[in-house]
């Protein structure tokens, strides 16, 4: 059974330009204990996606048509108290910028006891404890002291601990985590990767990781959806499509990682050489009919701007392109 399942998810935003649908004809599935990536441009909907599962949207979104299924059910039809059972406890997140999400004016140590105090129903006493046991976990070095300083006064590493501390309080079966390295320079990047990577081998628990950096999402997930304008154009086993890309834009992903993996076919293959992808997002108001992507891509066919492109799938390998490589 998967832990989670999404089908033909739809969401649309009311803005004063009228109604856009920035998400659409959204299919995904996440086995327990699987590390999954969402990969793609600023833009493209992978916030947007994250905030879904979390039933979370913003106040002008509206999910038009879909199921999200979390253990089979279906969150969408879950009562505002049933959802906040499950928000926090089942399926945690953390976010790009751990200083926006802290409050300032609370100590580490009294802002995780809450968490626990309220969904794990803990006494003051044993919130404390248990904080302390978390903060050890996240390996954030002498916790105890930790336990009353302020969120100003620590580095970003050690933020984004804190927050994976919080996240991991009521032991969630899924974190998701939106680009949660992105503010971090490159070596805690890595070391807050480690720690994800460990709580989850640790906890069994199922990763959701947001990146717009394919290398991250490489070296961290065992499944990829890669989304452009609100659509998954690639999906399938990280490795397989790392390696062997179908879509035109994955390809061209890959190709803006300096050196890493540069050394794919695409190196010699004379069809395909970009080093960066050209041009910028679509605008999601001005939709194209067929693929998403055609404007930018130098594999388009006349079918390209014929109808709109389904998946096709290769075993377990989807792809949404009618030239793919
Ligand atoms: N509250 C909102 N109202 C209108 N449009 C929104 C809102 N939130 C996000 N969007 C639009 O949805 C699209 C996807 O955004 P997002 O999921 O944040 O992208 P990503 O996380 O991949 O950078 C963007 O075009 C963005 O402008
Ligand atoms: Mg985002």
């Amino acid at each position: 059974m998967s832990l989670l399942e999404v089908k033909d998810l739809q969401v649309d935003f009311e803005t004063q330009n009228g109604v856009v649908t920035v998400l659409r004809d959204l299919n995904f599935k996440i086995n327990e204990g699987e590390a999954v990536g969402l990969v793609g441009e600023s833009g493209s909907g992978k916030s947007v996606t994250s905030l879904a599962v979390l039933q979370l949207p913003s106040v002008n979104a509206k999910v038009s048509r879909g199921e999200i299924l979390f253990q089979d059910r279906d969150l969408l039809k879950l009562s505002e108290h049933e959802r906040e059972k499950i928000r926090g406890r089942q399926i945690s997140m953390i976010f790009q910028d751990p200083m926006t999400s802290l409050n300032p004016c609370y100590t580490v140590g009294d802002q995780i006891d809450e968490v626990l105090k309220i969904h794990e129903g803990l006494s003051a006493t044993q919130a404390r404890a248990r904080s302390l046991e978390l903060l050890q976990m996240v390996g954030i070095p002498d916790p105890q002291p930790r336990l009353k300083t302020f969120p100003h006064e620590l580095s970003g590493g050690m933020s984004q601990r804190v927050m994976i501390a919080m996240a991991m309080a009521c032991r969630p079966k899924l974190l998701i985590a939106d680009e949660p390295t992105t503010a971090l320079d490159v070596t805690i990047q890595s070391q807050i990767l480690d720690l994800l990577r460990a709580l989850r081998k640790d906890h069994g628990m199922s990763l959701i990781l947001v990146s717009h950096d394919l290398g991250v999402i490489a070296e961290n997930t065992d499944q990829v959806m890669v989304m452009y304008a609100g659509e998954i154009v690639e999906a399938g086993k990280t490795s397989e499509i790392i390696s062997a890309p179908a879509h035109p834009y994955t390809a061209g992903l890959l190709r803006c990682l300096p050196g890493r993996y540069a050394d794919v076919d695409m190196e010699t293959n004379p069809k395909f050489r970009l080093p960066t992808i050209q041009g910028t997002v679509l605008n999601l108001k001005d939709r194209a009919v067929g693929c998403q992507f055609q404007g930018r891509c130098e594999r388009a066919i006349p079918r390209c701007s014929e109808k709109g492109i389904k998946l096709s799938a290769k075993g377990s390998h989807q792809f949404r392109c009618e030239n793919p490589l």
